[in-house]
């Protein structure tokens, strides 16, 4: 009788109980599918790893031009991070390099903060190699052309898109991300109108992108000469008014990594709360649908709609720096300890490629409306997924999650 009291108990705790975090582990393990993937790349351009979809084991590759080229060098960066063996230098460098057209052309997107500081960016804070910097900064004013002082921000896609009443001005999210090179650039022999464009295009982002309960809108659409808000819609979301997983993902990051880079308190609190709602309305193992009003997600039985692990481990990695940063002690410790359980439901068997494909991860969402990439392997979320796992084991270690080798 006793026993049949207690069993469901039992069962609710093992359904919710959360895996514990091996940090060595996951890292080794991205190591080893790393020195796969090395080994059978391709010699020449295409070359660059993008995907991997659902059913396959052939890697799409792209070449420097596609919004994604910076995250596998960027990955390689962070696997000479972990290992410190030059080998895995040699291939970083190489493959950083492919991008360096990008500094010095038209930019033709606003990725490339996501291109560049993702690949020279680490490169440059592991080596100090001064060709880096160039590069760098060269990248931080080309980008900087895409900025619109009458609306604000950085025109994310400088071409028709649809719904976008192109030639008005769209700022997508996304584009958050790409500040961490102009606030870089600004401080590094830069312009100082790099960091007033950064601070412009975050604080015109906080101010028109999100919705009263700090959910994002994936897209804001503006007026090019007055620079008023003309709508707020979705591109790869399920719904204007919905909460696309990644694009939250981005929000998160951006504005943690926005109050890093200027210190003012408006942005520390407001990557709290557009983390709060994310975190709120997570399912319990804590990786999101890849949109949070998908269809049937909110149902008890949660039905088979695609997951987004780059989501979460884009978040994880933000929560992470977040926490450094929150001084009520509690909410910091709950940060921590949310994106320690995600990176360890990432590096179970359910989430792992481990031997279904070379890459880290399964079950990213690319573009679900467009039917792409939908429950892939995606190179982002092994970028974001081995950065998150380098920032908890410096912060277990209590070293600075920017950290120089
Ligand atoms: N930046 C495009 C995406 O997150 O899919």
């Amino acid at each position: 009788m006793k026993y049949i009291k207690i069993l469901p108990f039992l069962l609710l705790g093992q359904v919710h109980a959360q895996p514990k975090l091996n940090v060595d582990q996951a890292l080794t393990y991205c190591v080893d599918q790393a020195a796969k993937i090395s080994a059978t790349l391709p010699t020449t351009a295409p070359n660059l790893p993008r995907n991997i979809l659902n059913g396959k084991t052939q890697w799409k590759y792209i070449d420097y031009k596609d919004w994604t080229s910076g995250f596998w060098p960027g990955t390689l960066w962070y696997v000479y991070e972990y290992t410190k063996d030059p080998k895995w230098r040699a291939k970083a460098d190489s493959f950083s390099r492919e991008l360096t057209p990008l500094a010095y052309s038209k930019a033709i997107d606003h990725d490339l903060g996501f291109q560049m500081y993702c690949s020279f960016g680490n490169g440059l804070r592991l080596t100090g190699n001064p060709d880096y910097k160039k590069i760098l900064l060269a990248t931080a004013d080309t980008l900087a052309t895409l900025f619109n002082p009458k609306v604000g921000t950085i025109l994310s896609w400088p071409r028709p898109v649809p719904n976008m009443e192109w030639p008005q001005h769209n700022t997508i999210m996304d584009n958050m991300i790409n500040l961490e090179l102009l606030f870089w650039a600004s401080k590094n022999g830069g312009s100082k109108k790099l960091y007033d464009i950064a601070v412009s295009h975050a604080t015109t982002t906080m101010n028109n992108h999100f919705r009263p309960d700090y959910t994002s809108y994936h897209v804001v659409v503006y007026d090019k000469e007055t620079g008023k808000k003309i709508k707020g819609v979705t591109h790869q979301g399920y719904a204007d008014n919905s909460m696309w997983a990644r694009g939250q993902s981005w929000a998160i990051y951006g504005y943690t990594m926005t109050y890093r880079e200027t210190k003012d308190p408006k942005f520390l609190e407001f990557a709290q709360k557009v983390s709060d709602v994310y975190l709120e309305r997570l399912p319990h193992d804590l990786i999101p649908y890849w949109d949070f009003s998908a269809p049937g997600v909110d149902s008890p039985d949660r039905p088979n709609a695609p997951k987004d692990a780059s989501a979460a481990a884009v978040t994880a990695s933000a929560l992470l720096e977040l926490s450094t940063f929150v001084l009520d002690k509690t909410k910091a410790q709950m940060y921590r300890t949310k994106a320690e359980q995600m990176l360890a439901t990432l590096s179970s068997a359910a989430y792992q490629s481990r031997s279904v494909n070379d890459a880290f991860l399964l079950h990213s969402t690319g573009h679900k409306p467009n039917n792409s990439e939908v429950d892939a392997s995606i190179n982002y979320a092994d970028y974001y997924y081995i950065e998150a796992l380098l920032r908890a084991k410096k912060l277990r270690e209590e070293k600075g999650i920017l950290s120089k080798l």
